[in-house]
């Protein structure tokens, strides 16, 4: 059963996680470890610490997996890691240990783009009902890092059709909920506060709706709340939650409709793959599938969402990754260099 195994490891942001893959996908073991109580104090991440953290934690997670997984590390046909983009602590620390264990076991080692990891995520055998997506297809990600839309055209083939020119979704989700009061990382409980808000309340911008392409920009709309919270309009409960309900509407549209461009772009994709912690957000989701509505027959594009633990980062995705290029025979010298910035 655990033929090809493949050990994943991931550490980029502020999740320790590591998991164990059979070479036909079959997920043996996973554990994921938030470092969210140890930021939450800071309002975001902290590099040093959370590189500390990755130190602390990953080699006890990894030990865990292969124990779980019933299997010694010369078990193993290959260790991958991921190596960018992210912050440079966390990944030196993940694709160190990795090379270690690799150098140790005589096992290739595939340094994984995390982006490309969340982009073949979808792929992963049985996960997806109806079967993964045909290449190529769209990928929206929207993280507290990321935000971008990417052709996937094959394992290894990716072209990004447009990027954020300031602040990542999440990031916007997490200023406002700050503007409003609510703890980080602010956009669940933001969601929260919207379910009990009018969305029409406030009429605030689209920052680039409508516009050729499918880049995107919030840092206007973040001004546009700040403006109304030193206004008042956040002094009393009722108003909190209209602003949030305005703001995650203008978001949702604002998604759908770059969405809909960066389709446009790829006009032989069947499928739009959403990933990040924002594609957990209900509104988002449902304003992306009200715009891919309408549409018949061959030209029908079907939403495609990862379930959340998957959507959000995670080990299982870095291993599947490393599969996949392993298959390609894509390993890496065990002197491949982490890179904090790692276009796709
Ligand atoms: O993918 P992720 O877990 O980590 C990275 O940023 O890589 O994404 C976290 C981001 C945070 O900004 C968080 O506030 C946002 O995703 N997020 C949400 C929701 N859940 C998480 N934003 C809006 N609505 C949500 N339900
Ligand atoms: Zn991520």
């Amino acid at each position: 059963a655990a033929q090809g195994a493949v050990l994943g490891l991931e550490s980029s942001c502020d999740e320790t996680a590591a998991a164990v893959l059979a070479g036909d996908g079959t997920v043996l073991a996973e554990a994921v470890l938030s470092q969210e109580q140890e930021h939450a104090r800071f309002g975001g991440v902290v590099p040093e610490i959370a590189a500390r953290a990755h130190l602390r934690h990953l080699p006890r997670l990894a030990r865990a997996v292969l124990e779980r997984a019933g299997l010694a590390p010369g078990d193993l046909a290959g260790v991958a890691a991921t190596a960018g983009p992210g912050l440079i602590g966390g990944l030196i620390v993940g694709a160190s240990f990795g090379k270690g264990i690799a150098l140790a076991r005589g096992l290739p080692f595939v340094a994984v783009n995390h982006l490309e990891a969340h982009a073949l995520t979808v792929r992963l055998p049985g996960l997806i009902e109806g079967g993964p997506p045909d290449f190529p297809y769209l990928l929206l990600l929207v993280s507290g890092g990321h935000c971008q839309c990417v052709a996937v055209e094959g394992v290894g083939r990716y072209r990004r059709l447009g990027t954020t020119l300031d602040d990542a979704v999440g990031e916007a989700f997490d200023k406002a909920a700050k503007l409003l009061g609510l703890p980080w990382p602010g956009g669940p409980h933001l969601e929260r506060l919207a379910a009990r808000g009018d969305p029409r309340r406030f009429p605030l911008p689209r920052p680039l709706l409508g516009r050729p392409g499918c880049d995107f920009s919030f840092s206007g709309l973040k001004t546009a709340v700040a403006h109304l919270v030193a206004k008042g309009a956040a002094a009393d409960e009722q108003g909190r939650a209209d602003l949030a309900a305005s703001f995650q509407a203008a978001v949702a549209e604002v998604l759908a409709d770059r969405a809909a461009h960066a389709l446009a772009m790829l006009p032989a994709a069947r499928a739009l793959v959403v990933a990040g912690g924002v594609a957990a957000n209900a509104t988002v989701r449902a304003a992306l599938a009200a715009r891919l509505e309408g549409a018949q027959g061959r030209n029908r594009v079907r939403l495609v969402a990862p379930p959340l633990r998957l959507c959000t980062d995670n080990a299982v995705m870095v291993a599947w990754a490393g599969i996949e290029r392993l298959r390609l025979g894509l390993a890496d010298p065990l002197d491949h260099a982490p890179r904090p910035r790692w276009p796709l």
